[in-house]
C-alpha cells in the first residue's frame, strides 16, 4: 500500500513514518521547504514539496496514493488566525487537492485532537456522541478541520482519530514537565483535583495502523488514550517513579500561570515564535476534567492500548537521556 503522510517530520508522524515503513507500506511525505528532516533522515521514503495552506501545492503530493494520513498541524502559534489557517483550512485543502487529483483514494484519515471535542462537562469520560465545545483556539480550529472534512464523507472514506495528549520520545511538551521532574519539582495547579488522560506515543501509532485497515463506515470518529484516568498530581507523581527521583510538589495558582501566558504571548510578538504556554493554553490546563473515553474504538477498532503511563514515562525518560535533552 501506498500512504501519503502528512506531519512526518513532526513527533507523532516520525514515529508514524517508521511504523508503516516497517509494516511493508510505502511512504510519501508532504515535506515543507522549512521543514526539519532529522527523524526522517535516511528512511526510505518518497518526498513532496507542499504546504496545507496552499492547495495547489499538494495536487502532486496527492497523486496516486492508495491512503492519506493527514497529521500535519499546528499546536502553538503566534496569532489565532494562524491555528485556522493550517489546522482547518489545511484540511479542507488537502481534502480538496485528493477529490479533484486523486478520485481513487480509499481512506483519508484525520488526526484530530480531544482538543476538538472540549472536556468534559459531567463527571464522566467524553463520548464521540457528546457535544463538541472546544474552549481554545487550537481546540476549535482542530474541530473546524473536522467539520471541514464531515462535509466530504459522501466522496471520500474518511476516518478521523482524536487523541488525548501524547507523550513519548521527540515530544518536547511533555519534555519541560521531565525536565522540572527531573530538577525535584512536581508543578501541581491550586484547587480541585482536575483529571485527564494520557497517551503513549506507540499506542497512537498502532490505533493509527488499525485505521488504515478498519472498514468502519467514512466519517467515523474515535478517541484515542491509553484508557487510564490520571489526577494531574498523580502524573508527576508517576513520571518522579519513573525517574527514580523524590520531587516536591509545588502547587502554582492558576494566576500565576496565566500572567505567565500573558508575558509569554506578549514575547512571542516581539520574537514572532509560538509562545510555550499561552491564553488559549492555560484555558485548557485549567479544566477539570479532560478524560475521554476509548470503548468505541477498542471494540469497532481494536484499539488495545498496551503502554502504561509508569512504562511509558520511563521510555521517554531513557530516551531522553540517551539523546542528552536530561
Ligand atoms: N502531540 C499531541 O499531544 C497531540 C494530541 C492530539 C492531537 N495531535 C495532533 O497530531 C498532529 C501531529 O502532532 P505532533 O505533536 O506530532 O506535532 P508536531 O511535532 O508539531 O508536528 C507537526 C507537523 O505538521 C507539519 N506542518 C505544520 N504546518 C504545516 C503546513 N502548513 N503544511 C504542511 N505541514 C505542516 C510540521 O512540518 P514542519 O517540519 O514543516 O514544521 C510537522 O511535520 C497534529 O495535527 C496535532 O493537532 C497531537
Amino acid at each position: 500500500m501506498k500512504i501519503l503522510v502528512t506531519g512526518g517530520t513532526g513527533f507523532i508522524g516520525s514515529h508514524l513514518v517508521e511504523a508503516l515503513l516497517k509494516r511493508g507500506d510505502r511512504v510519501r511525505c508532504l515535506l515543507r521547504k522549512t521543514g526539519d528532516l532529522r527523524w526522517l533522515k535516511g528512511l526510505p521514503i518518497e518526498t513532496a514539496v507542499g504546504d496545507c495552506s496552499d492547495e495547489t501545492s499538494l495536487r502532486e503530493a496527492v497523486r496516486e496514493v492508495d491512503q492519506v494520513i493527514h497529521l500535519a498541524g499546528i499546536t502553538k502559534a503566534v496569532k489565532e488566525k494562524t491555528y485556522f489557517e493550517i489546522n482547518a483550512l489545511g484540511t479542507k485543502n488537502l481534502i480538496q487537492a485528493c477529490l479533484e487529483n486523486n478520485p481513487r483514494l480509499q481512506k483519508f484519515i484525520y488526526l484530530s485532537s480531544q482538543a476538538a471535542a472540549g472536556p468534559c462537562r459531567n463527571g464522566n469520560k467524553k463520548k464521540e456522541s457528546d457535544q463538541c465545545e472546544p474552549i481554545s483556539p487550537y481546540g476549535q480550529s482542530k474541530r473546524m478541520g473536522e467539520e471541514l472534512a464531515l462535509a466530504h464523507t459522501q466522496e471520500l472514506p474518511l476516518l478521523i482519530l482524536r487523541p488525548c495528549a501524547v507523550y513519548g520520545p521527540r515530544e518536547r511538551d511533555f519534555y519541560t514537565f521531565f525536565k522540572l521532574v527531573s530538577k525535584r519539582v512536581k508543578p501541581c495547579l491550586f484547587g480541585e483535583d482536575r483529571h485527564i488522560s494520557l497517551c503513549y506515543v506507540d499506542d497512537i501509532i498502532q490505533a493509527i495502523l488499525l485505521g488504515t485497515r478498519s472498514q468502519v463506515p467514512s466519517g467515523e470518529i474515535f478517541f484515542l488514550s491509553d484508557g487510564q484516568d490520571y489526577r494531574l498530581e498523580e502524573v508527576g507523581e508517576i513520571m518522579a517513579q519513573a525517574m527514580g527521583v523524590n520531587a516536591i510538589c509545588i502547587r502554582v495558582p492558576v494566576w500565576v500561570i496565566t500572567g505567565m501566558a500573558f508575558f509569554l504571548e506578549y514575547f512571542s510578538k516581539l520574537s514572532r515564535k509560538p509562545p510555550l504556554l499561552n491564553k488559549g493554553k492555560v484555558e485548557e490546563v485549567v479544566q477539570k476534567n479532560w478524560v475521554c473515553d476509548i470503548t468505541k474504538g477498542k471494540t469497532a477498532l481494536g484499539f488495545q492500548p498496551n503502554i502504561s503511563l509508569l512504562e511509558g514515562a520511563k521510555l521517554t525518560f531513557e530516551w531522553y537521556k540517551k539523546e542528552k535533552w536530561l
